[in-house]
């Protein structure tokens, strides 16, 4: 029996969605090691990421937001990334980026890979690796950001991912958003991406849309109540659920 064209294109055409699980601050100071910052919980984090591995079983992808290490000057930075990436093996592609207290953005490459630009089911995640002065002050590549929503091909969604809070600028003497986070915002837009996706700011912020692009902060799994998020992107819409751990 002969198909249509129309029919033989219907079939083809794959559905373009994504269910991506979203981690980011751990601030993990070692096993059993806490820090002069009581509320942060770095101690806990490998026994919650045992509960979320066992718990998140359907994700297509996985997206870790820095600040995995709470200080990547101590001599065992380098270990505590390991255990941290032994314990957040998903069998889905991860892309991991690093946040300010992960130091050394190159040690960081050598334990979770170099983070790139990749396609799943149409849904292509960008990460963008920012720098920081000694002030933890936050500043995009341009040049490199061109090149990154300039590879965006027609029908994909593109979701950015970084560290720090693009929008909504956060008012306070700690520099949460980057410079030029207007302009960032601008390049989002007139690009069509449909998700930007930060940590950094521990308590989060809902996700909300500026012309046309999803911002949404997600909390910090070391600080109670321990919560990550799932986002479900589809051609329909997005949706970003927070979810959280129980205490060990
Ligand atoms: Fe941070």
């Amino acid at each position: 029996m002969r198909q249509s064209r129309s029919a033989v294109l219907t079939a083809e055409k794959k559905p373009v969605r994504m269910k991506l699980l979203i981690l980011t601050d751990f601030h993990y100071y070692g096993e059993g090691k806490r820090g002069s910052i009581s509320s942060r919980r770095g101690d806990l984090v490998p026994s919650l990421l045992d509960q979320i591995r066992t718990r998140e079983t359907d994700c297509d992808a996985v997206a870790v937001l820095g600040d995995l290490i709470n200080d990547g000057t101590v001599p065992d930075a380098r270990e505590n990334l390991h255990v941290l990436r032994e314990r957040m093996d998903f069998n889905v592609p991860l892309i991991a980026i690093p946040g300010n207290h992960d130091s050394d953005p190159a040690r960081f490459a050598e334990v979770f890979g170099e983070p790139k630009a990749f396609c799943v089911n149409g849904v292509r995640l960008i990460p963008f690796v920012d720098s920081y002065d000694a002030d933890d002050v936050c500043t995009r590549d341009f040049r490199i950001m061109a090149q990154e929503l300039a590879a965006i091909r027609p029908g994909e969604i593109a979701v950015t991912l970084q560290h720090n809070t693009i929008l909504p600028e956060i008012r306070e003497t700690y520099p949460y958003t980057p410079v030029r986070f207007r302009e960032i915002h601008a390049a989002y837009r007139d690009a069509g991406v449909k998700l930007s996706l930060s940590g950094h700011f521990h308590p989060g912020i809902d996700p909300f849309i500026e012309d046309g692009v999803t911002y949404a902060c997600i909390p910090a799994l070391c600080e109670s109540p321990f919560r990550y998020a799932v986002a479900d992107i589809t051609e329909d819409g997005i949706n970003v659920e927070l979810r959280t751990v129980c205490l060990p």
